[in-house]
């Protein structure tokens, strides 16, 4: 899972750092990202697109893992930007992301938020339904600013891991559907706008998929749609955005392909369907976030209180649990795990890893099979760059983790650990008396 290798002293290595120094410095849990392989995961989407001399976008989509720190290393690398609110927004402007290749994203932006977009200059708003239509109208109008926009449309397609179906009726809350003609009246209000300019159409049809099947149906989908546009009323559109949803390897069972297999297989369908309909090839965009950031992330956790159930299995208890990755627990998903201080010690035990907080669902991975181990180890679970921290919560009052990052051997902390004090800084006292005036 990544690059992490094992050192002499059996020690877990994350991007040449060892992982129980790390603990040893910064406390657990703690989220360690090794930014080289995202570098190389950005690297090797860019390269595919390059290879075949077509025009792109790779858009991170930052709700894998927003921080002002990410956001600069993804502008380090010529990364575009997704966007789904004015927290997201406000934090790539504050790492100083480049703003004109900012996608803003969302079925339910506001007033506010969108302003905010046309403010700071956004590079394109993804919109998103009828009533976003109308605000951006007004406010590109009040302010007298152009704007690019894609229109986001579900494409009747929803792939989940392995498979994908095909369905007739569309049943999602985001986008313009293209089988009841929502899609059409969205273009047909839009693209003589004066101050709009529509660049294109964009979809994203689900999460952790597998195989190319559904980006490339998808892809001939839309294709065909921009192509009738372009007989009926002569309008040329230049950005065909796929969304992301490339699938990781969070575990053995798991086998996605190479994130470069499903750029050439898009580029392919994308050559193909255009040569038939005489369409001139879009810029391809991508949005992945899991596979630019979720094997770059691994959590390292104390374990502490053990127990067992006669003949049944064994509880190892970490410090952390549902508070610092709600996914186990809301999609039931699975990880892989390692006693990162015991790194080489044979596996000799099976053990429900259990979280701190007071759920009894509160469980992040069921039969690790991991060495004996005992209070005071390091426990690291893989794979938890993409939608961990961006997800945790205070539950049970739980403070967040701290978030390093690590390249060369050399880790910063780029989020620092929660307080208790930061947990009470909301809070207001509440006064009986005031109630009583
Ligand atoms: N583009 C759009 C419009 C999206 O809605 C998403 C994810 C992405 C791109 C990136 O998808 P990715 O490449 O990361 O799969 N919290 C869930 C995943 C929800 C994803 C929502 N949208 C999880 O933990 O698995």
């Amino acid at each position: 899972y990544g690059t992490q290798t094992i050192n002499e002293q059996g020690h877990l290595i994350i991007g040449g750092a060892d992982s129980v120094e790390l603990a040893k410095t910064y406390g657990t849990p703690l989220f360690v990202y090794d930014i080289q392989l995202f570098r190389e995961r950005a690297k090797a989407f860019q390269q595919t697109f390059e290879q075949a001399e077509i025009g792109y976008q790779v858009a991170y989509a930052s709700k894998a893992f927003s921080t002002v720190a990410i956001y600069q290393v993804a502008a380090e690398e010529n990364l575009s930007l997704d966007v789904v609110s004015a927290g997201e927004l406000y934090t790539a402007v504050q790492a100083g992301f480049p703003v004109e290749k900012i996608h803003f994203h969302g079925n339910n932006k506001s007033i506010e938020e969108l302003q905010m977009a046309f403010e700071v200059g956004i590079g394109c708003i993804v919109v998103d339904n009828f009533h976003e239509i109308e605000l951006v109208k007004k406010l590109a109008e009040q302010l007298e600013q152009p704007m690019n926009i894609l229109l986001r449309v579900t494409p009747g397609i929803e792939a989940h891991t392995h498979d994908y179906i095909t369905t007739g009726q569309e049943d999602s809350k985001f986008g313009f559907d293209l089988k009841n003609g929502q899609a059409d009246r969205a273009f047909q209000q839009t693209y003589t706008h004066d101050y709009l300019k529509v660049m294109g159409l964009h979809c994203h049809i689900g999460s952790q998929i597998f195989d190319t099947g559904a980006f490339q149906l998808a892809a001939e989908k839309l294709i065909q749609k921009m192509a009738g546009w372009k007989k009926e009323v002569g309008y040329v559109c230049t950005v065909l955005n796929l969304g992301g949803g490339f699938g990781i390897r969070y575990t053995r069972e798991d086998k996605p392909l190479e994130p470069a297999v499903y750029v050439e297989q898009m580029i392919e369908t994308v050559k193909q369907a255009t040569k038939i309909s005489g369409y001139p090839i879009p810029e391809i965009w991508i949005e992945p976030g899991r596979s630019l950031i979720g094997d770059a992330g691994t959590t390292l956790y104390t374990i502490g209180s053990i127990k067992e159930i006669p003949d049944t299995k064994k509880y190892a208890a970490v410090d952390g649990g549902m508070s610092d990755n709600i996914r186990p627990a809301l999609y039931g998903a699975k990880y892989s795990s390692l006693v990162a201080n015991k790194a080489n010690a044979e596996v000799t035990e099976q053990y429900t890893i259990a979280g701190k907080c007071c759920e009894s669902g509160d469980k992040l991975i069921e039969h690790a099979e991991l060495t004996a181990v005992e209070a005071g180890d390091l426990l690291s679970v893989f794979c938890t760059g993409a939608y961990g921290y961006s997800m945790a919560s205070n539950y049970n009052r739980i403070a967040r983790p701290a978030v390093i990052f690590v390249e060369d051997g050399v880790p910063q902390l780029v989020v620092k650990r929660e307080t208790n004090e930061d947990l009470v800084k909301q809070d207001l006292p509440y006064s009986r008396k005031a109630v009583k005036k």
